[in-house]
């Protein structure tokens, strides 16, 4: 069973949630799955994960709390923490998205929130350590049957029901020219799920050229303004550890062999930052 490919392909943000309560035995597997990706990034560094209720808060957090009217009706969060060090926040990326394609799996709506949600009043619950840093939280629960209006404004004003084409985001080994599908070989599916993730305000910074020796090089197509926005949170590094989640979920399904390599440096491209390779 393909459930990891399933899940890339279902998985949309979802900003309005039903009444329903999240079944117990599905909120367990959440719990383990929480526990699952815990500093289980390709970089290794700290990262933790907390599935919060808001049920039991008393009326005045509930009242600090918020995301800005962009989320309505859910009752559940899944909370992270990482640090600021080198390759933490694609670490946060590759694991938060293996958790929210878990979730999808179970049929539970999430929505990655870098930006809208009190971050303060979140981060309380949070319990961070002085040195750590809470990038994005997700809301869990299952979809409501209508979307609100805030939802689609914000899915209109990111464009999010689109993405780049082929040409725009794949490339040969000098990282101009244009990597046809039909080239690809059997890494295409894995591409694909690359093109299929999701992104902050949909920006799709990620770029991917396949070398001669067949080995995939992950770059970052940095937009700085936007990236360096929120100091230390650089979302966009969160982007380039979806991206590695997705590359590898598919090549596992599909039988692909290969790691990602976070120490290997890939050639120079002007515009472009070497993140890892898939070797
Ligand atoms: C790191 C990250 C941060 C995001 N932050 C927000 C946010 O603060 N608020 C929001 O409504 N959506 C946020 N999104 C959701 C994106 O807008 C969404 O993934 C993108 O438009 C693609 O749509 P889709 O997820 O439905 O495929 C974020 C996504 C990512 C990956």
């Amino acid at each position: 069973m393909e459930k990891g490919l399933d899940a890339i392909r279902q998985r949309i943000s979802v900003r309005s949630y039903a009444e329903k309560e999240v079944e117990p035995e599905q909120r367990k597997l959440l719990e383990q799955l929480c526990v699952k990706y815990e500093n289980g990034g390709p970089y290794r560094t700290a990262v933790r994960f907390r599935l919060l209720d808001l049920e039991p808060l008393s009326s005045s957090d509930l009242r600090r709390m918020g995301t800005y009217g962009v989320i309505k009706g859910a009752r559940l969060y899944i909370l992270s923490a990482a640090h600021s060090g080198k390759g933490a926040m694609e670490d946060l990326g590759y694991c938060l998205e293996n958790i929210i394609l878990g979730a999808t799996t179970l049929g539970l709506g999430t929505c990655w929130l870098g930006g809208t949600f009190k971050r303060g009043a979140f981060a309380a619950q949070m319990e961070l350590a002085e040195d750590e840093l809470l990038p994005a939280i997700t809301p869990v629960g299952y979809p409501a049957v209508e979307k609100s209006v805030t939802e689609r404004v914000m899915r209109f004003g990111a464009g999010s029901n689109r993405r780049k084409p082929w040409p725009e985001l794949f490339f040969k080994s000098d990282g101009v020219t244009a990597l046809p599908e039909s080239e690809s070989g059997t890494f295409k599916e894995a591409y694909e799920a690359v093109r299929m993730g999701p992104s902050a305000s949909n920006k799709q910074p990620w770029r991917l050229l396949l070398d001669q020796q067949g080995v995939t090089h992950l770059y970052l197509k940095e937009n700085k303004i936007y990236n360096r926005m929120m100091g230390k949170l650089r979302l966009q590094l969160v982007d380039m550890g979806i991206a590695m989640c997705h590359f590898e979920v598919a090549a596992r399904e599909l039988n692909l062999p290969g790691a990602w390599n976070t120490s290997h440096k890939g050639p120079r491209i002007a515009g472009l930052q070497h993140i890892a390779s898939w070797q």
